[in-house]
């Protein structure tokens, strides 16, 4: 039998707080963020990702004394042993009295965290150190949150979460942003071509016309050549799908799940929260509990194009109806317009993706797209062309082929059912909450044009 190592019996900064009483004795182990040594007393910073707030470890001379600490460099990976005193210091309420230090891993000077504030540019190159980071940690903490914030919603509402393949046989966007996979030198892998997949949606239609309501989670993967603050080429995103439904029944799921997840992860996550509130971006909290607290706007193309022709705003690209909504226009009416989220709904035909349903007026198809303040659009959905002879017009006419398509064409001749869906880039919804301006600081380890680093 081998003997449980000490280390085994650490107590999770987070839980020590949260649960700390006098002279309760812990151990604790993380990363030193910042080291103090006086005459008489010294102090570590540790922290070990469970929580924003560091633990202070004291090292006073009537104890183990200020040189026991002398040894560990900042960003070492130590445990210690001690006990909780109330804080004489002021941010914190407890603190730990060291008496026993160990050193597991040290850290030499060369360490890049050595400063305190380093720009975002700079923790790029080393996103493999950055979640040790004030800013990071709590990014990452909050992602998480996040991620199980949306599967709570959707369990909670008996929605199946269907993991749909990342290796896709066809175009889902017919945009033609795909990257190759499974081609080599010789025959391909798959016996034709096959692609990292761009959304899950055309697989899931299969499960929604089976399960009625069931979602997406996963990795897509975009070979657009897009250098913006909000692309990336790998990205996670979410796939609502429901069944006997329409687009207002998809405008109602979309403004509830956004709602409901946001103030969910407000709630749970109120010190990382509260550190983008004040330190990323001036009252970002304030603001997005402010907008959900009103439904959310709804207008169509048309009303938008009319709505910015009248703005008397000069933008850099035309308006007009057929023109595309670019990030200056999104921005301009989720911004300034409605100050809050809107979502528009009713794009001309050619606009949109060969799925969605086609309107009467043959002009517009049932689409929608959400478009918040700062970031313009972070939702993209519609409801589903379900008409067999309508979908495939739709295909030939965008000069797509018919063939890949011949399964998802038969969910229109067995048991075919009004549905919509959307999709939601998880990012984006992240940027929304945080402040965070840069998708590049949201993905644990971004891949964009032109980089893939770590
Ligand atoms: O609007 P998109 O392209 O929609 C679809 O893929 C549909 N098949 C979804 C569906 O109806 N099930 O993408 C959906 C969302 C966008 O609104 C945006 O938030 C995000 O995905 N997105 C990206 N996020 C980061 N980087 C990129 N390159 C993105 N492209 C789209």
């Amino acid at each position: 039998m081998t003997t449980p190592s000490p280390l085994s019996r650490r107590t999770p900064i987070r839980h020590l707080l949260d649960q700390a009483t006098a002279e309760m004795e812990a151990t604790v182990t993380g990363w030193v963020r910042n080291k103090r040594i006086g005459k008489n007393i010294g102090f570590l910073e540790l922290n070990d990702g469970s929580t924003l707030a560091n633990l202070q470890l004291v090292f006073p001379e009537d104890g183990i004394g200020p040189q026991a600490a002398e040894p560990v460099d900042k960003g070492a990976a130590i445990s210690a042993t001690g006990k909780l005193v109330a804080s004489q210091g002021k941010g914190q309420s407890w603190e730990m009295v060291v008496e026993t230090v160990r050193v597991i891993g040290g850290c030499p000077e060369d360490y890049p965290l050595q400063t305190k504030r380093h720009s975002f540019e700079f923790l790029r190159e080393k996103a493999h150190l950055r979640p040790r980071t004030r800013t990071f940690s709590a990014v990452f903490r909050v992602r998480n949150a996040l991620a199980m914030a949306i599967h709570r919603f959707f369990q909670d509402r008996g929605f199946l979460w269907v993991h749909t393949p990342i290796i896709a046989a066809s175009d889902c966007e017919g945009a033609g942003d795909l990257f190759e996979v499974g081609s080599g030198d010789g025959d391909p892998f798959f016996g034709k071509q096959a692609y990292l997949t761009v959304s899950g949606q055309l697989n899931v239609e299969g499960f929604a016309t089976s399960y009625t309501d069931v979602y997406t989670f996963g990795p897509t993967f975009r070979a657009e050549n897009s250098h913006t603050a909000r692309h990336a080429s790998e990205f996670w995103m979410i796939e609502p799908e429901i069944a006997f439904a329409d687009l207002t029944d998809l405008l109602d799921l979309g403004e509830n799940f956004i709602r409901d997840v946001s103030l969910d992860v407000i709630e749970r996550c109120g010190e990382d929260m509260e550190f983008f509130n004040r330190w990323i971006e001036k009252g970002v909290v304030d603001k997005v509990q402010s907008t959900l607290s009103k439904p959310f706007a709804r207008m169509t193309y048309t009303e938008a194009m009319d709505v910015l022709e009248k703005s008397g705003r000069s933008f850099e690209y035309p308006v007009g109806w057929g023109q595309a909504l670019q990030t200056e226009h999104e921005r301009y009416l989720a911004e300034d317009y409605v100050e809050g989220p809107v979502f528009v709904t009713d794009y001309p035909t050619d606009q949109k993706a060969f799925y969605m349903r086609l309107s009467d007026d043959g002009k517009t198809v049932a689409a929608t797209d959400l478009l918040v303040p700062r970031l313009g659009e972070i939702i993209g959905g519609s409801q589903r062309e379900e008409r067999l002879d309508v979908l495939e017009s739709e295909i030939s006419r965008r000069g797509l082929e018919q063939a890949p398509y011949w399964w998802y064409k038969e969910l229109r001749r067995f048991g075919s059912v009004p549905h919509a869906g959307f999709g939601l880039g998880f990012e984006r919804l992240l940027m929304y909450l945080t402040g965070m301006q840069n998708i590049r600081d949201v993905l644990p380890y971004p891949r964009t044009p032109g980089s893939a680093d770590f």
